[in-house]
């Protein structure tokens, strides 16, 4: 199925700006034409904005992202693998060079899975010396925080690596939604020997080897209490349990007892200290309002990389595959990402891609601006079919400013954000009411916009992550361009 464009130009009925757009249409078809089933917005109310279907204006960069596959003739050869699964390159068709460039780009720059070692992992000094600081000067626990994809399991994965140098027994976990606390330092339990245990002599006898210290546990169910009189009598060594993700824990009483915990350790000058990582914008956010742990856990907020460190994120693909990114390219990337580690290599990936098949080692401004456009693209056709119709719409043109500012607003929270959050981007001249009616009007089940009311607030996310993406990217380079 082709993507067809036409653009229309709006005037946002919040700040009054005139802005132009294109709208998304799957193989030509108009908003009305929409299969049965497909919720079509309403086209924009004439008396708060302007749409002008019959504009040719829009950004230069939304040409490519319209552009269709392109000619697929009877005799083009189906794609194939370039290498087999065990790294050897195909012998048959492409340059074997080239082929080699490609895996070594992909393990370098590949951005699906989190950095596990210290020479790919790019910058972020700061962070690991406070955590280290943290960690065995101030013999605190800590927290890290920030938003998704900005290299949380990445430091922690590193930090780990540098302490078991150091001899600390470092025990890595990730929170589900469904952890129970119980569960969780049982799990933590039965990986820690139970000849670090004050309890047990070091010349005890062979079958103490190859215990641990869940042994000692009840059998049942336990609290905070249990798990610290154990943890109060570790010696010999010391011992960091990290809790990755610990923003996905539905359960109130696992945050409270983990806070308990905090605390019973802190008092007893335990030799155990927790790491706990997730998405937030705060610390509060996290742990929860915890007054009596304060002085005992340090925050970390993880900031966006800094130009220096995306040159350096990217040096290690030109190191890989041979490739250099010019100061054009580097700069465009690291405009784009916004200082996300995830969004630095997806698009330094398919920048340099992109260069290795026009087989040059010059990755240059248009082939971050083409990787931008990919990118968009690829997100763009990721989504439903009904979110896609709906972001085309002219109801979503009229309201772009304010969806991206919603986009941005949920960046720290893992997309959640409230009206006051949005008023708060948009600036003095939208009212908070204005903009909860406007965003009311992307509400429900077969919309892109979700609300929950926890009961002291409504909150509000993009239903596709895609979407809050597409949003923050397409108004980055819209910036640019403008
Ligand atoms: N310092 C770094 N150097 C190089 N790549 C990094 C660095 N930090 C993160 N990345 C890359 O960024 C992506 C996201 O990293 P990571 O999974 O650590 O983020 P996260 O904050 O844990 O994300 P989430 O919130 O989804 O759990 C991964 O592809 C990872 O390889
Ligand atoms: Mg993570």
């Amino acid at each position: 199925m082709q993507l067809v464009a036409s653009c229309v130009r709006v005037r946002c009925r919040l700040t009054g700006t005139t802005m132009v757009f294109k709208r998304w249409l799957r193989g030509g078809k108009a908003d009305d034409e929409a299969p049965a089933g497909y919720v079509v917005p309403q086209r924009s109310n004439p008396a708060h904005a302007i749409v002008d279907p019959g504009s040719r204006q829009r950004p230069a960069f939304l040409d490519s992202i319209l552009q269709g596959e392109g000619p697929e003739g009877a005799n083009v050869m189906l794609p194939r693998f370039k290498a087999s699964a065990s790294d050897d390159i195909q012998t048959s068709g492409e340059d074997p060079k080239l082929a080699r460039a490609r895996l070594a780009l992909r393990d370098a720059l590949g951005a699906s899975q989190p950095v596990t070692s210290s020479d790919r992992f790019a910058g972020r000094h700061d962070a690991l010396g406070q955590l280290i600081a943290a960690i065995e000067q101030q013999r605190v626990h800590v927290v890290i925080y920030g938003e998704r994809g900005i290299g949380k399991t990445s430091l922690v994965h590193v930090f780990a690596d540098t302490a078991r140098q150091a001899r600390y027994l470092v025990i890595y976990g990730t929170c589900g939604t469904e952890a129970r606390f119980d569960d969780m330092f049982r799990a933590f339990a039965s990986r820690i020997p139970i000849l670090f245990h004050g309890s047990v002599v070091p010349t005890a006898a062979e079958t103490e080897h190859g215990k641990y210290l869940d042994s000692l546990l009840p059998e049942g169910s336990f609290g905070p209490r249990e798990i610290s009189d154990l943890f109060a009598d570790i010696v010999g060594t010391r011992i960091i349990l990290i809790l990755d993700e610990y923003d996905r824990v539905a359960d109130p009483s696992f945050r409270r007892d983990v806070a308990e915990l905090i605390k019973n350790l802190s008092d007893r000058a335990a030799r155990v200290q927790l790491v706990l990582t997730g998405v937030a914008s705060n610390l509060d956010e996290l742990i929860g309002y915890a007054p009596s742990i304060r002085r005992n856990v340090v925050g970390l907020p993880m900031r966006p990389l800094t130009l220096a460190e995306v040159r350096s994120l990217l040096a290690m693909g030109e190191t890989a595959a041979g490739l250099h990114f010019n100061d054009e390219a580097t700069s465009l990337i690291s405009t784009m990402a916004n200082g996300s580690p995830y969004l630095v290599r997806l698009l330094g990936h398919r920048a340099a891609l992109m260069a290795l098949d026009q087989r040059q080692t010059l990755v240059d401004e248009g082939h971050a601006r083409a990787a931008v456009e990919k990118v968009l693209g690829d997100w763009n056709a990721s989504l439903p079919l009904r979110a896609q119709t709906i972001l085309a719409s002219s109801a979503a043109q009229a309201e772009w400013p304010l969806l991206v500012a919603a986009a941005k607003a949920g960046m720290a929270s893992d997309g959640w954000f409230t009206v006051d959050e949005v008023a708060g981007v948009l600036g003095n001249a939208n009212p908070p009411a204005a903009v909860e009616r406007s965003l009311r009007s992307f509400v429900g089940a077969n919309n892109i916009i979700e609300l929950v009311d926890t009961g002291h607030e409504h909150r509000f996310r993009f239903r596709y992550p895609g979407v809050a993406s597409m949003l923050l990217m397409s108004a980055a380079m819209a910036g640019l361009t403008s």
